[in-house]
């Protein structure tokens, strides 16, 4: 037998456990945009990630992101980075609602970042005396 208060539920004396909300994916949709667009990132380029909810104006949401499908970042619309060569792979974001963070969107469809190493180069300059 349980005693639950505000979904902690006291158990036996010594144990509680939580009880779990299972909210339903919410139908707007999560997309994610990357600036600057381009496919090959410079290392040392700052990438802007952002995450635009379809049709949820009237909703005030928190953000998710996740990287190799592992990492979690902070709750914010905009993930803004410097590229390295360990950015290197996939990420994707969802939304929640702040009002109701146990319902979701699905997660966007990923996008895949490939960071190339900077070339070194030469700057040749050439006077001209005319
Ligand atoms: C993703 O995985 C690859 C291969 O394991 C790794 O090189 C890269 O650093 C990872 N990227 C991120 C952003 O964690």
């Amino acid at each position: 037998m349980c005693l639950c208060l505000f979904c902690i539920c006291f158990c036996h004396f010594l144990s509680f456990s939580q009880c779990v909300y299972l909210g339903g994916p919410v139908s707007n949709k999560a997309v994610i945009t990357q600036r600057p667009s381009w496919s090959q990132i410079i290392s040392g380029e700052v990438i802007t990630l952002t995450c635009e909810i379809q049709d949820g104006a009237d909703t005030e949401w928190e953000y998710e992101w996740r990287s190799n499908s592992s990492e979690t970042r902070p709750y914010s619309q905009h993930w803004v980075f410097t590229a390295s060569a360990s950015s290197h792979g996939n990420y994707k974001c969802r939304g929640k609602k702040k009002m109701d963070p146990y319902t979701s969107t699905a997660w966007s469809h990923p996008i895949t970042l490939t960071v190339s190493r900077k070339l070194n180069c030469f700057t040749v300059s050439l006077t001209v005396e005319m």
